[in-house]
């Protein structure tokens, strides 16, 4: 059976992060710079630090790949950190000879007290520079090579932003993509973005943050992924632990999601619609109201996942927090921050997606090269379609 794994490593100031890919098939066109344009669109979005200006990321491969194509071996990507140079003594692999400053003011919305508890520091440094959003950088480099391959299958993964704070777009049907890319938020209507612009501005101002939803549309993807026949198979569940593992979410919703919950059943499901109606599409639905999957299955519709993130924890004027070392009042320890991260969420949140749609597609038809998944995947394709009549 041929798995997908992925494995990342590194820590947000440290030297770099690294991620190993394993089980993509052999023959698979990659190059470094594909896998830049994932992780140029993570960089982006208003809302987020001066960071993310100083460092342009960019995945050097270090294995796996010849001649720019994959090997079916691992494939191991290495992020650089542009910022070790100022930190290089702080993070630095080796004992220290002199005391660098702990981070003992903990911040509530994120791991420094729990994690310091449970791993027994008292730094919470060390907890907070794994639990930082910086290693979905190498997730997005991971997502890339896994997109990659889905291009070959006609599978797109694309994000938009569906709301920020209040402010909140009117999602009707597939966004146009073009307009999400230029828009700062990742917002398709140009008006919105606005509002959403000047929600993050004055957030911004008054030393707050906001959250919102973002929403990832798989397009192209058969008939077929995922099963009903064990828990741990079903694939709403595997794309909504992935969805849920990006900092910061804390609601996961497929298709039309929680507001299924108030709607009759009449107008809840998704009609299935004759053959004369199909189109280029086999066994087609009037709408997508159960966001392309059935039974943890994928039905052949567009696979939509929503992931709502709480506002960001960091505060410019920081919340009232306790110190690790003495239980005493003090104000939470501040470091430069994002305001806001939807619009990075969404880029996320499509290598989350494609990650675990790859891992679907080759549990379904397996192969060591590319040519023999295809040949797997098309003789698949040929049986989909009408059962023929009883006698
Ligand atoms: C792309 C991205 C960037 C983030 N940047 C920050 C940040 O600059 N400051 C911050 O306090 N939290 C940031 N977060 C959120 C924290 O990483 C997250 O809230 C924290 O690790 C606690 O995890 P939890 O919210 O999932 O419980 C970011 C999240 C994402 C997805």
């Amino acid at each position: 059976m041929t798995e997908l794994h992925f494995l990342t490593a590194g820590e947000s100031h440290g030297k770099a992060l690294s991620v190993i890919v394993e089980g993509i098939p052999a023959g698979l066109p990659l190059t470094e710079e594909f896998i830049a344009h994932d992780l140029r669109r993570r960089q982006g979005g208003y809302g987020r630090s001066k960071r993310q200006q100083i460092e342009e990321d960019r995945a050097e491969i270090l294995g796996g790949v010849r001649h720019g194509l994959t090997l079916g071996s691992p494939i191991a990507l290495l992020i650089a950190n542009r910022v070790w140079e100022e930190w290089s003594e702080a993070m630095q692999v080796e004992s220290c000879e002199r005391e660098t400053e702990k981070v003992t003011r903990l911040r509530p919305g994120h791991a420094d007290l729990a994690g310091a508890m449970k791993y027994g520091f008292d730094d919470a440094r060390n907890v907070l520079e794994r639990a930082s959003a910086r290693e979905t950088a190498a997730r997005v480099a991971a997502g890339a090579v896994c997109r990659r391959l889905l291009e070959e299958f006609g599978v797109a993964v694309r994000s938009h932003t569906v709301s920020i704070g209040e402010v909140i777009a009117r999602v009707e049907g597939e966004p146009n993509w073009a307009a999400v890319e230029k828009s700062p938020v990742r917002c398709a209507d140009p008006e919105v973005s606005q509002r959403m612009v000047r929600a993050i501005d004055a957030a911004d101002e008054s030393g707050d943050s906001l959250g919102g939803v973002f929403e990832v549309w798989a397009t192209g993807v058969p008939i077929g992924l995922g099963s009903h026949v064990q828990w741990n198979r079903r694939l709403d569940g595997l794309l909504a632990q992935a969805a849920m593992s990006i900092h910061a979410v804390k609601g996961v919703e497929i298709g039309g999601g929680f507001a299924l919950a108030a709607t009759p059943g009449s107008r809840a499901h998704d009609i299935i619609l004759p053959l004369e109606q199909w189109g280029g599409r086999p066994w087609r639905r009037a709408t997508n109201r159960a966001g392309g999957l059935e039974g943890g299955i994928t039905n052949g519709e567009p696979v939509i996942v929503r992931g709502a993130l709480k506002p960001i924890s960091t505060l410019a004027k920081p919340l009232p927090s306790v110190d690790l070392h003495t239980a005493e009042e003090v104000q939470a320890h501040y470091e430069r921050s994002d305001v806001c991260v939807v619009p990075a969420a969404g880029v996320i949140g499509e290598a989350m997606v494609a990650i675990v749609l790859v891992g679907a597609m080759l549990e379904k038809f397996g192969g060591d090269s590319l040519a023999e998944t295809e040949r797997n995947y098309e003789g698949y394709v040929k049986t989909i379609g009408p059962r023929g009549r009883p006698e």
